[in-house]
């Protein structure tokens, strides 16, 4: 008996494949055509592209690993967050859909804010109005495309859109719903306040579940296009946000993740909805029920270290980053005076400022190339504990500090983020993403498991733990403090630097 786990990504469709012990038994990836971006910040896929990716890596997936459909008990989704993918009457899609990163809706999430009042917008949803949110793609659609607009009925997130062809079901899960702004985050149901507020109809909604819900069956059509069995249940799922943690185990209040990807999250589980007043994190559903969760988001964490080897170190080869990090071991903590500023996309948490930008600042001719590659391992990791600190402000229980990503594989990096959180940090033997976490909630919600908390236990385990080292994450404690004043000094010139260069592109 098997589970399959599918990560409808950005980058591609990964399809994971488990056994009912949690062994990882085999995966595929697709790719997906490059986002569009017709104008700058804008950033759109097409649906129909997630659905090949997953036509073709799930046979491709039971071919490799020579699994036959009967053995497969259960599927889970999980994919990029936010995504609005806008359906006809027919369930025919209308237009691209606008993507996670898409920055477009600046004026909607005005809009929204100044109509309702950041109060009541976190009473009714628990989160302030943020570009990446979906309800604001739907406004932005409503106000510049009203042709479409007339057609649309309803909407999906991405991974949504894949359950949809594989089972012919709308449904959506608490935790991805968490993330469009019509979700009562509290309460784990449709908010009717916002929907009311925005002037829309309960029907443009899905049917919700709560995550290891089984929430369709695979179709006779999705079977004779994917291999898979007719029948098959498919299980809400989860975000990837949510999937991924509780693929790291991250499930009860106290367990915390630091991711390192192309943005960083820092991810605490908790038993009831802690609220940011001041917006800075993200409080959603967990994919676990009874339980939510609370995240901040560092726009350019591994990004910062890419720009770096792609732009400065003049290499773009993967085995760079191990020889970038070895040239960084010598280097001592706080790279004889360097600190960096990760704000390369503006930045979410916790400044919440699109124009935030990034600055290495403290370079004298002595510094070199190592220098900078510690300081913006330093930069990223001061960044992370910034939602650290927020946590600590809220009462958020901490307890060790699981890693994920690619600040988890570099023993730098690793023994950086120990010393700058002043906190032991763990990693666990299989870091699959999300898509584990998706055939997790499969198990779930067939019976392998009986909890989210009885498969964690189960399947996962702590393979390393880093101790802080007390004189180094001493000095770290002083180099943050600086760091922490770098956004309030650079503020102004951020403005300025916005102002100026806007002006040149007018007088072009
Ligand atoms: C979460 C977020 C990303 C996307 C893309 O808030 O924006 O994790 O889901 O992966």
């Amino acid at each position: 008996m098997k589970l399959i786990g599918i990560d409808v990504g950005t980058g591609g469709t990964r399809v994971l494949l488990v056994d009912a012990a949690g062994k990882v038994i085999g995966s595929t990836v697709q790719d997906h055509a490059p986002f569009q971006s017709p104008h700058p910040g804008w950033a759109e896929q097409d649906p129909e592209d997630w659905w090949r990716a997953a036509a073709h890596a799930i046979p491709a997936l039971l071919q490799a690993t020579s699994t036959s459909p009967d053995e497969i008990a259960s599927v889970g989704l999980s994919g990029q967050m936010h995504g609005a993918v806008l359906l006809d009457a027919a369930d025919r899609v209308l237009r691209p859909a606008l993507i996670w990163c898409d920055q477009r809706t600046a004026a909607e999430a005005t809009w929204l804010t100044e109509q309702l009042g950041a109060a009541r917008l976190i009473e009714f949803t628990s989160n302030p109005a943020l570009t990446n949110f979906t309800l604001t793609k739907l406004l932005w659609v409503r106000t510049h495309e009203p042709a479409i607009w007339q057609k649309f009925r309803s909407f999906l997130l991405p991974k949504d859109y894949v359950r949809f062809r594989l089972t012919g079901e709308k449904a959506m899960d608490v935790a991805d719903a968490s993330g469009t702004l019509l979700l009562d985050v509290a309460h784990r149901r449709w908010s009717t306040e916002m929907l009311f507020a925005v002037e829309m109809r309960e029907s443009i909604l899905p049917r919700l579940h709560e995550c290891h819900e089984i929430a369709g069956a695979v179709t006779a059509e999705a079977a004779a296009l994917t291999g898979l069995r007719a029948g098959t249940p498919v299980v809400a799922g989860a975000g990837d946000q949510a999937a991924g943690a509780l693929g790291m185990g991250i499930v009860r209040p106290g367990d915390v993740s630091a991711t390192i990807g192309t943005s960083g999250v820092v991810f605490a589980a908790t038993n009831r909805p802690f609220l940011d007043p001041q917006g800075r994190l993200h409080t959603f559903c967990h994919a676990v029920p009874g339980r939510w969760h609370i995240m901040g988001v560092t726009q350019a964490a591994g990004l910062s270290l890419r720009w770096f080897r792609d732009t400065l170190a003049g290499t773009s080869d993967e085995d760079a980053y191990t020889r970038l990090a070895d040239s960084a071991a010598s280097v001592p903590p706080g790279a004889e005076g360097l600190l960096w500023a990760p704000y390369l996309m503006g930045e979410r948490t916790p400044h919440l400022d699109p124009e935030a930008r990034g600055a290495l600042v403290g370079l004298t001719a002595s510094h070199r190339s190592p220098h900078i590659v510690r300081a913006i391992m330093e930069g990223v990791a001061f960044s992370l504990k910034d939602t650290l600190s927020i946590f600590a402000e809220l009462g958020v229980p901490v307890g060790a500090i699981r890693l994920g990503g690619g600040g988890a594989r570099s023993p730098l990096w690793r023994q950086i983020q120990a010393d700058v959180y002043a906190r032991p940090v763990e990693i666990v033997a299989a870091e699959e993403g999300a898509a584990y976490g998706a055939a997790l909630l499969a198990g779930i919600g067939t019976g392998v498991w009986p909890s989210a908390d009885a498969a964690c236990d189960a399947v996962i385990q702590v393979s390393d733990r880093i101790a802080p080292m007390p004189t180094d994450s001493a000095k770290l404690q002083d180099f943050y403090a600086l760091y922490r004043s770098l956004y309030p000094s650079l503020q102004p010139v951020f403005r300025g630097l916005h102002a100026a260069t806007a002006k040149v592109k007018t007088n072009g």
